[in-house]
């Protein structure tokens, strides 16, 4: 480490615990999911089993997004999730332009990580999407598809199963969308692996 280095203790274990935990049950949930979807005998998964570890897997994530929702209400992790709406856009999009054209031209981050600021705009913005809609959305239709007797029964003329489907379909196909593009943005740190090291011991690193 140089002495340019700054560390900051970001990721408490709590938080560490459950990103590795929902990791690694999102990634059985995306391979299940897609064996269940694309049902072909001669898979790596077979029918059966996908379809057992999927609802595994979905009850376990279950219990590890409790972990997240109730540490975040009781923590101050939970402040980093808060918008601050005056400005939001225009902060955006001066990180999009940071990430377009900026970073090309090695300038400084317009929004350095700081111990109130963990997020940047984009990424504030995505992990709220991801955490506080996205999620919650897979869950709940995955309950519906996994207890088809508490979904309605039709919705304007529609099988309020098929509908409840097809939203659980669009949030696991923008999750696993959202699970690319992370891991690659989690690599523009002060070095390629800087990032997924903060993820293990707990500490930032920044110029
Ligand atoms: C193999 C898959 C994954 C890897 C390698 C990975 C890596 C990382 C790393 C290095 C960070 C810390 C840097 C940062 O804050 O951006 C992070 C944070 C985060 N990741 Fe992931 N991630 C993965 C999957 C996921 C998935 C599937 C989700 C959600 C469905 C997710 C949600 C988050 C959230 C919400 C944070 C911020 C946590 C906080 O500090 O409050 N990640 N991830």
């Amino acid at each position: 480490m140089d002495n340019n280095t700054e560390r900051l203790y970001l990721y408490p274990a709590w938080i560490r615990i459950w990103h590795m935990t929902n990791a690694l049950f999102c990634l059985i949930l995306i391979i299940t999911g897609l064996s269940i979807q694309f049902s072909n005998p001669t898979l790596v998964v077979k029918f059966k089993t996908a379809v057992a570890l999927h609802n595994i897997a979905g009850i376990l994530l279950t219990c590890s997004y409790i972990v997240f929702f109730v540490g975040n209400l009781f923590t101050k992790n939970g402040a980093y999730y808060v918008i601050e709406l005056k400005g939001f856009v225009l902060r955006l999009m001066t990180q999009f332009r940071y990430y377009t054209f900026g970073i090309f031209r090695n300038e400084h981050p317009p929004f350095p990580v700081t111990s109130e600021v963990k997020f940047n705009p984009l990424q504030q913005f995505s992990y709220v999407v991801l955490m506080y809609l996205l999620v919650p959305l897979s869950i709940l239709s995955g309950f519906g598809l996994l207890y088809p007797n508490i979904t309605v029964n039709s919705v304007m003329g529609a099988s309020g199963l098929d509908l409840t489907d097809l939203l659980h379909l669009c949030a696991g196909f923008l999750i696993t969308v959202f699970m690319c593009i992370h891991v690659y943005f989690c690599t523009i740190g002060k070095t390629p692996t800087s990032n997924f090291k903060s993820m293990i011991d707990g500490y930032h690193d920044s110029h």
